[in-house]
């Protein structure tokens, strides 16, 4: 396949870049930055334009975003986070129309927060929504993605959960305490954490690239835990003593809206529709995925 890709980069983007290499595609990333030099199947852009109208895609995958848990969501931030994926969609839906052919395909990624905050009742794709911030940026970015649909594009949405891996994300932050001696769990505890080892991101993303599949996908490993839940497993595995919550207002104080968003509320997500399509998760568990992550 022929395929380019936004955020491929970045910590899910760049590990998924090498997956399609090695699996025989070619690859053009869309990036900023211009340091990076093309390799054998693998091209960089730093501009759309620069792509040829005679090109043709099999797909795009569209993963660019600035990082949403980094610093207090003031109004200059979230006018940040929004146009950084609804604008870079728009400009690949520019790119898609300008195009001889349009992509057969778009992979589109949108996130578990397209929910909002919500109790412990399981949510497959088709669950109802809280308004929030998090909702509103992730349904702007669905909404333009779906737009790939009037040019006649297979559309894909892909709502990841927490993404766990050894080499960034939020692994390496629940884990730092935790090596230390130290669980922590986020106020109550009780909200849910709906995770998901990095390396099934991968393969579901390949799975829909594949098939002939097209909707929103939550791409959440099945058995989603509580954020306490989380912190006693990791904390069985690293053999940490001591228990340490941090309260709700603490978290409120240093981070705002983004601690009553993101860390202190959660949504117990499943994977209905990619289980019902036959996609098989390697990392059904915690327990399993904690000891692929703590291995060696
Ligand atoms: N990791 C998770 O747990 C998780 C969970 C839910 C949703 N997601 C979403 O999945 C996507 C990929 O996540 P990730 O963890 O791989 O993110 P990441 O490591 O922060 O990488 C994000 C990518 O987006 C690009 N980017 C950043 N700021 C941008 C901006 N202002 N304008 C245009 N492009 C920008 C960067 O590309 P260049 O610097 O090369 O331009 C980078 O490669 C993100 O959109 C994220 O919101 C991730």
């Amino acid at each position: 396949m022929n395929i380019l890709i936004t955020g491929g980069t970045g910590f899910i983007g760049s590990p998924l870049v090498r997956h399609l290499l090695e699996r025989g595609d070619t690859v053009t990333v869309y990036t900023r930055n211009p340091d990076f030099e093309d390799d054998v199947g693998l091209r960089y852009v730093n501009r759309l334009d620069d792509v040829s109208a005679s090109t043709f895609y099999d797909a795009f995958i569209n993963l660019a975003g600035e990082s949403i848990a980094e610093g207090r969501w003031t109004a200059a931030r979230k006018r940040a986070l929004v146009d950084s994926r609804v604008g870079t969609t728009e400009g690949l839906l520019a790119l898609a129309e300008r195009l001889e052919r349009p992509p057969s395909a778009l992979i589109s990624a949108s996130a578990i927060g397209y929910y909002g905050p919500q109790d412990d009742t399981p949510l497959g794709e088709e669950a109802t929504t809280v308004d929030c911030f998090s909702h509103q940026l992730c349904a702007a970015w669905e909404t333009a993605a779906r737009r790939f649909e009037t040019i006649g594009s297979r559309v894909c949405i892909v709502r990841l959960g927490v993404v766990l891996e050894r080499d960034g994300g939020a692994f390496a932050q629940l884990d730092k305490s935790v090596q230390m001696g130290v669980k922590t769990w986020l106020g109550s505890g009780r909200q849910y954490l709906s995770w998901v080892h990095r390396e099934d991101v991968i393969r579901a993303i390949a799975f829909l690239l594949d098939g002939k599949l097209s909707g929103a996908f939550n791409l959440t490993a099945p058995e989603p835990v509580t954020n306490r839940g989380f912190s006693e497993a990791l904390a069985g595995h690293r053999r940490s003593l001591i228990g340490l919550p941090v309260p709700g207002f603490v978290m409120r104080a240093a981070l705002g809206q983004l601690a009553d968003e993101l860390l202190l509320t959660g949504q117990r997500v499943v994977p209905e529709r990619l289980e019902a399509a036959g996609f098989a998760f390697e990392y059904r568990s915690l327990d399993q995925a904690l000891c692929a992550l703590l291995a060696s």
